[in-house]
């Protein structure tokens, strides 16, 4: 993440008092136009490829489209979904929002264009911005509502933004799925009525739904052409995207913060300011927006974006709570040897009057549990010192059990709604602390501080969160305030992460939550990586990692190599296989390396060697997804390149298998045509080397017709299975 961008050094300001048409919101390839005149309401008029000066004259708003406010309030407005809603001091339900000027700020990374509105006759405004970045095709966009009148104002709806986008063929792919299915890609027409996508979980945005979204303008959605337009909402609590298609030549997309149950009070004064929505344009394709993604939440959003993440071994699936001093040294031992970098102990390790031996008891009591590790923190991390790696720690602050010194202590604490009982989660005993209460922040800031000002040698944090809010209220917030629950508990959780960051800037956190519930660019920007899913069985993996790379690069992908059985699906694959998807994202392990054979071990550590090797162009590169696994044609296959197109890894697994199967050769993609590339395999385990090992092709050759790979990786009898993978690195010459 650039440090510009949160202390901005050199403000360059302009104001804007008389009105204006057509300004302009650009990026180096993209242009968003807005018409904004005073005493008028803005309009939306052109979102795309970048314009040129005379084109961008020639346009103004579509005529007789005035659903086509860039922030429709409800009210006088023509009758439309809005984006805004209120009930004013009064009374009134209604609002208009006329346009009194705009500015210009910029800060040397991103000019941010807001547009100034006001009610006529009431002291209600909401300030519209929209921040475009220097270097990436990025526009954020969000409101700042103000009110000024004399009394409170209840925001009823408060969503983030509104894109028109112009009908014809138009597709949008999102993401669904649950907890062990994350990520699942869905790709539909948008045709007449309203398609509606929401969270209502409280604490986790993800594993159901996602708060991003891809819409293809000419037809079913291409991976690598076409027009894609890319939206992801920066937020970490209940959301909701909409689109609306009514009457009109528009589709009216709108998203923001879901206000089911959320109305919120705004005193005389008070400004709410929405989450930001992050618009991408592209006309390469799926992929090129999500090269955009990749590329913004690198350089802006996700801590540590440009530094190369750790090989690392976590030890939940290989001893679950089952903690104790000799396997944990152990198993840093083993990851130490096979050329992983750092060890994360899981659940499990603490406790005092209660022990957490399963997952029902002790969340809360962060002191170690002295039964199972007598020697305590420091000792684990001597050891992992004496390997020769770094150490890391599970903990989930935002939760307590029954079972627990802490709801002993402070009961008053946990999410529960007035006069109703509590009602618990995981282990039947699990309650979620309210984040909305100053005095549990200070106490979520205090583990990590504790922790981390204890043993600084801490390297990595793992944060989990494994409960939704159940029985939806406050004992913290006033009767008045009880629907603020789901906002504040989210104010309050930034809140405590900004305060960490603030003065733990190095330490590597993942944020993981029932494995991928958490992925979204709300909370990113505090955590370096998110565990993908529980479920690490490599088939389904496959499925996932592709639909969550849709908006997030692979360095913030944590994928790991697990046993098989597969301890979620029970299916059993090759390790070779296992190991080939894990290395299209943060590569780690998730495994009792002791139940390994040596032969295992030995793949692994010449997998973790050849990773180091393409550390930089997976973790660093650009995105070309190829062969979709949700198109069944029986294989899968994605590669990276790096900037400069000197390096990339191809990526093939079989998704079926068949005797007597007809497979697509694949075509490569984002190569530069004019080079040389030689190719090597790696994770080899066939007898015989490839047809294509060692040889030189040009660029044009790999992306025109590509390689062919047997469709079986071909090992000695006894060993071989019905998996079959291929990963080459791509070096030009
Ligand atoms: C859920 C996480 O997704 C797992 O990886 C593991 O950390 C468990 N929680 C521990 O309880």
């Amino acid at each position: 993440m650039k440090k510009a961008t949160l202390f901005i050094t050199a403000l360059l300001s302009m104001a804007v008092t008389a009105g204006a048409k057509n300004v302009a919101i650009e990026t180096p390839g993209n242009t968003l136009v807005v018409d904004v005149t005073n005493g008028q309401r803005p309009m939306f008029v052109y979102y795309g490829a970048k314009l040129s000066a005379s084109d961008m004259a020639n346009l103004k708003p579509a005529a007789g489209f005035s659903r086509n406010e860039i922030y429709l309030p409800y009210g006088p407005a023509p009758a439309a979904e809005a984006a805004f809603a209120c009930r004013h001091s009064d009374g009134n339900m209604t609002t208009e929002l006329l346009a009194t000027g705009y500015d210009v700020t910029s800060d040397g990374n991103s000019t941010v264009t807001t547009i100034h509105t006001k009610d006529p006759q009431y002291a209600l405004t909401v300030d519209i911005h929209y921040k475009a970045y220097n270097d990436v095709d990025m526009i954020e966009t969000w409101t700042d509502i103000t009110n000024g009148e004399k009394g409170t104002v209840t925001l009823t709806d408060f969503y983030s933004a509104t894109l028109p986008i112009r009908r014809g063929d138009v597709w949008m792919s999102s993401l669904y799925g649950s907890w062990a299915n994350e990520g699942q890609v869905d790709e539909e027409p948008l045709t007449a009525g309203e398609k509606v996508i929401k969270n209502t979980d409280g604490t986790r945005n993800s594993h159901t739904s996602h708060a991003e979204v891809m819409f293809s303008l000419n037809g079913k959605a291409q991976e690598n052409s076409g027009q894609v337009i890319g939206a992801a909402l920066c937020y970490g609590g209940n959301y909701e995207l909409k689109v609306v298609t009514d009457d009109s030549e528009y589709h009216r997309f709108i998203a923001g913060i879901n206000a089911d149950n959320s109305f919120y009070h705004l005193k005389k004064g008070e400004t709410f300011t929405t989450p930001p929505l992050a618009l991408t344009f592209s006309d390469e394709g799926l992929s090129g927006a999500s090269r955009n993604f990749h590329k913004w939440g690198r350089e802006y959003r996700l801590a540590h974006g440009n530094d190369l993440r750790r090989i690392l071994l976590n030890s939940w699936e290989g001893v679950y709570f089952n903690i104790n001093e000799e396997n944990m040294n152990q198993m840093m031992g083993d990851i130490a040897a096979m050329g992983g970098e750092l060890f994360v102990m899981d659940d499990g390790w603490f406790g005092g009057k209660y022990q957490r031996n399963t997952d029902n008891a002790a969340l809360g009591d962060w002191v170690v549990d002295k039964r199972k590790l007598p020697n305590g923190i420091e000792n684990l991390i001597n050891d992992a010192k004496s390997h020769g790696i770094k150490f890391g720690i599970w903990v989930e602050p935002e939760a307590t059990n029954t079972a627990s010194e802490l709801y002993e202590k402070h009961p008053e604490w946990v999410i529960k709604a007035p006069r109703r009982e509590i009602s618990c989660g995981r282990g039947g005993t699990q309650l979620v602390l309210d984040m909305s209460n100053p005095k549990v922040q200070d106490y979520a800031f205090s583990i990590i501080d504790n922790l981390l000002s204890k043993y600084p040698e801490i390297a990595y944090i793992k944060w989990d969160a494994n409960m939704p809010i159940q029985s939806a209220g406050s004992q913290y917030l006033s009767m008045d305030d009880q629907s603020y629950l789901y906002i504040d508990y989210h104010r309050g959780l930034e809140k405590t992460l900004k305060r960490i960051r603030k003065k733990y800037p190095d330490v590597t956190i993942q944020l993981c939550a029932s494995g991928g519930g958490r992925a979204n660019w709300g909370l990113l920007p505090y955590f370096d990586e998110f565990w993908v899913s529980d479920n690490t069985d490599a088939l389904q993996r496959i499925y996932m990692q592709w639909g969550t790379s849709y908006f997030f690069p692979a360095m913030a992908m944590a994928c790991h190599i697990s046993a098989t059985p597969n301890h979620t699906v029970f299916r059993t694959t090759s390790l070779k296989f296992r190991i080939d998807v894990a290395m299209a994202g943060r590569l780690g392990m998730e495994i009792q390396p002791k139940n390994m054979t040596d032969e295992e071990k030995a793949l692994c550590k010449k997998a973790i060697a050849e990773y180091k090797e393409i550390r930089p162009v997976v973790q660093l590169g650009n995105i070309y997804r190829l062969v979709s696994p949700f198109d069944h044609k029986g294989l899968a296959s994605m590669m990276y390149v790096s900037d400069s197109k000197d390096k990339a890894v191809w990526y093939w697994w079989k998704t079926a298998n068949f005797y007597n199967q007809h497979l697509p050769r694949v075509r490569m993609a984002g190569l530069d045509p004019t080079r040389m590339y030689k190719v090597r395999e790696l994770d080899r385990i066939d007898l015989n080397p490839l047809d294509c090992e060692g040889k030189v092709y040009t660029g044009k050759f790999l992306m025109e017709t590509g390689l062919d790979v047997p469709y079986t990786n071909e090992v000695e009898w006894g060993k071989k299975t019905d998996w079959s993978s291929r990963v080459l690195y791509l070096e030009a010459q």
